[in-house]
């Protein structure tokens, strides 16, 4: 049992129950209409880290073909759970994402959201994503930036995230990693993350969206 799976035994709507902001903020802006006038039925979306399932669920309701990846197994029977429950059909992955093929031309979308891993796991990650997604496919991903720390010692009222700087992706690393797709979106932010047990309050956060070329 890895400290995901202890985490998720534990506390129910770890990271919250509502769809994780930005993604909601990008879908309601246009990826979502783009997506449901286009001639494909049911766009496929895989979230990367989906944790207890939150933006999978989401998803499913919007319409997508969703595919939940995460390394922990409680996290995904849970979100397997919900799904049945509400009566939404979710695929689940359950493995490390270095030793994952995601496939070829496969996903619309890829999504990735506070995922906390180490440079290595996230680069090896980030080489995947151009060859998963179909022509005209989008990787959305968001994560704390290393400015989270400052936020946390301040202590105004914001807390959640990583303490250890080596699992906070930087502007240069998704810029330079994600080279070879249309970057529509890459800054560094702060905002209200959505209230959960974890994340709570103000967040110093990176948000990337990139398209690949047709
Ligand atoms: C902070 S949680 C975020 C969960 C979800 N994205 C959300 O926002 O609600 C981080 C998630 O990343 C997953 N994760 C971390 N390293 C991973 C890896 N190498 N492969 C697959 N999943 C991983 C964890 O199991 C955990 O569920």
């Amino acid at each position: 049992m890895n400290k995901w799976d202890e985490r998720y035994n534990r506390v129910e709507d770890a990271f919250g129950k509502g769809v994780n902001g930005f993604l909601k903020s990008q879908l309601d802006d246009g990826l979502l209409k783009q997506y449901q006038t286009s001639k494909e039925a049911n766009p496929k979306v895989l979230c990367v880290a989906a944790g207890q399932g939150r933006n999978a669920l989401y998803l499913a309701k919007q319409g997508f073909d969703v595919t939940a990846l995460d390394i922990s197994s409680v996290g995904l029977e849970q979100l397997s759970r919900t799904a049945t429950k509400q009566h939404l059909s979710i695929q689940t992955i359950c493995g490390d994402i270095t030793k994952l093929d995601l496939g070829q031309n496969t996903w619309n979308i890829v999504t990735c959201f506070f995922m906390h891993a180490p440079k290595e796991t996230r680069i090896a990650f980030y080489k995947k994503v151009p060859d998963a997604l179909k022509p005209n496919g989008h990787f959305v991903f968001e994560s704390f930036s290393v400015k989270q720390l400052e936020l946390k010692e301040q202590n105004e009222g914001s807390i959640g995230g990583p303490s250890t700087p080596e699992l906070f992706p930087t502007v240069e690393e998704l810029s330079s990693q994600f080279g070879m797709l249309d970057i529509e979106h890459l800054v560094e932010a702060e905002r209200e993350l959505e209230p959960s047990p974890f994340h709570k309050g103000k967040a110093a956060v990176i948000q990337l969206i990139t398209k690949k070329q047709p």
